[in-house]
């Protein structure tokens, strides 16, 4: 006999062959209190075409628990060009210590020529920074998710009151799904705490970015990231010329959209 798992697998798999809209809220309320491993491994037994986004401290945990599951599980990460050093060395850590199948996503060249040669290196001190993460992130996401039925990020709720504290362990995604082609995005570690995914690496000796070693928390581009003081918001150090409830970079635009509406 089926066991509940195994029968809920196989109907998204139906649902989605066939081109039916699986029942995405749901699935939300089934696995909202369910744990981020349980959570992940829906997401790679139900999809075939699932990868993980990885840059940092919870995508290594997603990495490690997938890895467990799937051990050449597809994992991407989107390289600006604009990232530390630090974290160029993190990103091939984690690609020699698992068996994962790792991609490094470059933006396209002309854009960002044409950026720099308009606008020069730093024209998001100015003007903001979604044109420039709009051709450095944006874009190449928007191409590896045309061919995935499905994603997988790091997001929390607590990372920021502003746009991700509704946010859900598994939803359709509001910003790159296409009348013709329905994306489905998890966040297995919504409702985990900073404080869990610490020690999550910590007792599973996961490699994490040197950077956190000096007051960096959450890292992104090197222009655009820098170190917080204790008890400062986590986000604090991103964009930090910017307000908080713009800081988000279009990855996952539908956050704020959803705060707006
Ligand atoms: S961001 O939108 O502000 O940059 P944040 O750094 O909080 O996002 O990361 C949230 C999630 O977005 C990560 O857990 C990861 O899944 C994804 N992500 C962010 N930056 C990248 C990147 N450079 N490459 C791949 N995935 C990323
Ligand atoms: Fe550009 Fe900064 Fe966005 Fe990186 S984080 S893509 S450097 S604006």
């Amino acid at each position: 006999m089926l066991g509940c798992r195994q029968a809920l697998i196989i109907s998204i798999k139906d649902e989605h062959r066939e081109g039916r809209a699986v029942d995405i809220e749901a699935l939300a309320n089934q696995y909202s209190s369910k744990t981020p491993e349980d959570i992940l491994r829906l997401a790679l037994e139900s999809f075939d075409n699932v990868a993980i986004s990885f840059s940092g401290a919870e995508d290594v945990v997603l990495v490690d628990m997938a890895s467990r599951i799937q051990p050449d599980v597809r994992v991407f990460s989107l390289d600006t060009g604009r990232l530390h050093p630090e974290t160029y060395r993190f990103l091939d850590r984690v690609r020699e210590r698992y068996p994962i199948r790792f991609e490094a996503l470059s933006p396209d060249a002309m854009a960002v020529e044409r950026l720099v040669r308009e606008k020069g290196l730093f024209s998001f001190y100015q003007d903001g920074h979604q044109e420039c993460c709009g051709i450095r992130k944006v874009g190449p996401l928007r191409r590896r998710l045309q061919s995935l039925d499905a994603w997988v990020t790091g997001q929390r709720k607590d990372q920021s009151l502003a746009t991700r504290a509704t946010i859900a362990v598994v939803e359709r995604d509001a910003a790159f799904s296409t009348p013709e082609h329905a994306l489905v995005k998890f966040n297995p570690l919504a409702n985990w705490t900073a404080a869990e995914v610490w020690d999550y690496i910590r007792s599973n000796d996961v490699p994490y970015n040197e950077l956190h070693e000096r007051g960096f928390v959450s890292i992104g581009c090197e222009p655009c990231t820098r170190a917080i003081l204790p008890y400062q918001q986590e986000r604090e150090g991103r964009w930090w010329w910017e307000d908080a409830a713009d800081k988000e970079c279009g990855l996952h635009k539908a956050n704020v959209a959803v705060r707006r509406r």
